[in-house]
């Protein structure tokens, strides 16, 4: 399977299958690729936030995709034609190649515009494709049942926000390394704004006394 940042938490797998997660590219100042260059069979969406949903309608629509996400935003983005397949925490969607797990996340997930909308829960994902199991924990504290997650589904890759302020930071990232126990790191939902602007190389260098710390700059692949 190759690991691609596509900057913030946008992350492009590919392997059996082509799947992205938080497609957030229009807009998205670390964004090495433009919408229209996204050519995927999945699209998974951990949560109704602007910087999450990003472009998965326009994507859906161009590729035939489904959006995976959770129920309630599932009739939303259904709703401006895109198709859509509203699971909820603790399922998991078996396709061929391809297996995604629901899990919890810790964060708000209403839709603000001129009046807030609720979009469902917040969520990660744990993804199955090709034997390798990554975690993407989506925007979220830190928290308990992340044993739990690393229990139940052994991810070998953990895609954990570490911006601080919308999400944990570094300290919070560490604990959660801990209780997920992965072999491999990455970083993400950093550095695309001011308020979640972080010191990634002090995150590695501390997180790498816990797990292999992969450090991706917007653009670039990790093979696993
Ligand atoms: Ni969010
Ligand atoms: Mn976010």
């Amino acid at each position: 399977m190759r690991i691609t940042w596509l900057g913030h938490a946008a992350f492009l797998l590919e392997g059996s299958k082509k799947v992205i997660i938080d497609p957030f590219i229009t807009g998205n100042p670390m964004a090495p690729v433009r919408p229209e260059d996204i050519d995927v069979d999945y699209i998974l969406v951990t949560h109704g936030h602007g910087d999450h949903v990003g472009d998965a309608v326009e994507i859906s629509k161009r590729c035939n995709a489904p959006i995976i996400c959770i129920y309630e935003l599932s009739v939303l983005l259904g709703k401006k034609g895109a198709e859509t397949i509203g699971m909820n925490i603790g399922g998991t969607a078996r396709f061929e190649g391809l297996e995604v797990t629901m899990v919890k996340a810790v964060h708000s997930a209403d839709v603000v515009g001129e009046e807030i909308v609720s979009a469902g829960d917040p969520a990660g994902f744990v993804v199955r494709m090709d034997g390798v199991n990554v975690y993407h924990a989506g925007d979220t504290d830190v928290f308990m049942d992340m044993q739990l997650i690393g229990e139940l589904y052994k991810p070998k890759v953990a895609l954990l926000p570490i911006g601080d302020f919308y999400t944990m930071g570094i300290e919070g990232a560490l604990k959660a390394i801990e209780l997920i126990k992965p072999e491999i790191v990455i970083p993400m939902h950093y550095n695309t704004f001011p308020p979640i602007r972080q010191d990634v190389e002090m995150f590695k260098k501390r997180a790498e006394k816990l797990a292999k710390v992969v450090v991706l700059k917007p653009g670039e692949s990790f093979e696993i």
